[in-house]
């Protein structure tokens, strides 16, 4: 455990000293325990972000390495804020016993809030934040790295020049400009990934029930998934992760997609169902696949486990396929987003200590 800030006492496990009301968006009676934030699952550029941007905050903070779940709740203990990232479990059993060791606020230092058991939170009256947008431009254009990089063959001819092959044999791609690729969810990031597509004078589909309008002025063409999936050269996922997304992509939609389809994955694992994914991509069906989050990311990303067998016979397979390019849940990871996303952390927590109502506040039906 790491701690900074003014005092940085030791966690107390006495719970609550101060009584809060609950579903009011503020913590306004959180004052008797200080202003401790624990963060859980911190890496050395989390703290770094986190260190700086609390310069203009002074909040106390305590990095924890593990991941939050049922068997590492009682790390937080005593605190009154705990702040989480992605693939920290924050089900109904670990936020009552959040609660019962004092804990009245999650501060999610993410977009995505599919972790987080919203109604349970709320029945137990714990306040759940999030950082909204931090920097949608890193997500996407990650994503049109990982279309570049994966039609180019660019993983695979990085380690031939390294190892002296210069052969091009199997790095044949094909021109971008076009072809037709769909965006599944215009949002923050699918705007800007339609447009960066647009920009490489793709024919682009579009798949949101919102459609946006500088994207139509453009001529993005909004239609249903099943006309964009059996229209597209390129399918990139940028919707969040809900009951009706999950395996948006499953081995129906797979049938249904053009022979030799590229499929990118950044928003979320349980998009996809990686089995018929798999299936797909043995058939040719899929003729390329690039992800950059996994169903079963949470036992594997974010730890080096270069040295472990990986038991996960799935993504095992994955990478097998020379055709499949997978980068560890790192669309995130620029500069100008992991100093946002502390900004952003630690000023909707100071709300909250303040009292005030947080604009970023996550309540169950969002
Ligand atoms: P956003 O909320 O701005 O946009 C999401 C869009 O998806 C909305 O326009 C919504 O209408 C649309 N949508 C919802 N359900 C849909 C459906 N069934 N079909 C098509 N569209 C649907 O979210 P933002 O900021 O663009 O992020 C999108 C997702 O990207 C996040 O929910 C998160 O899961 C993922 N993400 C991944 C990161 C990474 O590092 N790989 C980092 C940040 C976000």
């Amino acid at each position: 455990m790491v701690q900074s800030g003014p005092s940085a006492p030791g966690p107390s496990v006495d719970g609550p000293a101060v009584a809060l009301s609950s579903g009011s968006g503020t913590l306004s009676a959180m004052t008797s325990a200080g202003n401790e934030i624990r963060l859980f699952s911190t890496k050395a550029y989390d703290r770094a972000a986190f260190e700086q941007a609390n310069l203009a905050h002074g909040h106390e903070l305590t990095y924890l390495e593990p991941r939050l779940d049922v068997t590492t709740v009682g790390l937080a203990a005593g605190a009154r804020v705990v702040c989480v990232f992605v693939n920290d479990v924050v089900s109904a059993p670990v936020l009552e016993a959040l609660h019962a060791g004092g804990t009245r606020a999650v501060a999610l230092r993410c977009a995505g809030f599919n972790n987080v058991d919203l109604e349970a939170a709320a029945r137990l009256g714990i306040t759940v934040v999030r950082v909204p947008a931090y920097s949608p431009n890193a997500v996407a254009e990650h994503t049109l790295a990982l279309i570049l990089g994966l039609n180019r063959h660019i993983h695979r001819a990085y380690n031939r020049v390294r190892d002296g092959n210069f052969s091009l044999d199997g790095l044949v791609g094909f021109d971008l400009a076009g072809k037709t690729a769909a965006v599944v969810g215009t949002g923050r990031i699918g705007t800007i990934v339609a447009r960066l597509l647009w920009h490489l004078r793709c024919e682009v589909l579009a798949v949101d029930q919102y459609p946006d309008d500088h994207l139509v002025e453009l001529g993005v063409e909004y239609t249903s998934l099943e006309d964009a999936l059996g229209r597209a050269d390129v399918i990139t996922l940028n919707c969040p992760l809900t009951e009706e997304t999950h395996h948006l992509v499953d081995a129906a939609a797979i049938e249904s997609m053009k022979q030799g389809v590229m499929l990118v994955n950044t928003g979320r694992g349980p998009l996809i169902d990686t089995e018929a994914v798999v299936d797909g991509l043995k058939t040719g069906r899929i003729g390329s696949l690039a992800l950059d989050v996994y169903e079963e990311e949470a036992r594997l990303f974010f730890e080096d486990r270069s040295a472990e067998v990986i038991e996960d016979d799935v993504f095992a397979r994955l990478l097998t396929f020379p055709n499949v390019l997978i980068t560890a849940h790192q669309a995130f990871l620029t500069k100008e987003a992991l100093s946002a996303i502390a900004n952003t952390t630690l000023a909707n927590v100071g709300d909250l200590f303040d009292g005030r109502a947080c604009a970023n506040e996550v309540v169950a039906g969002d």
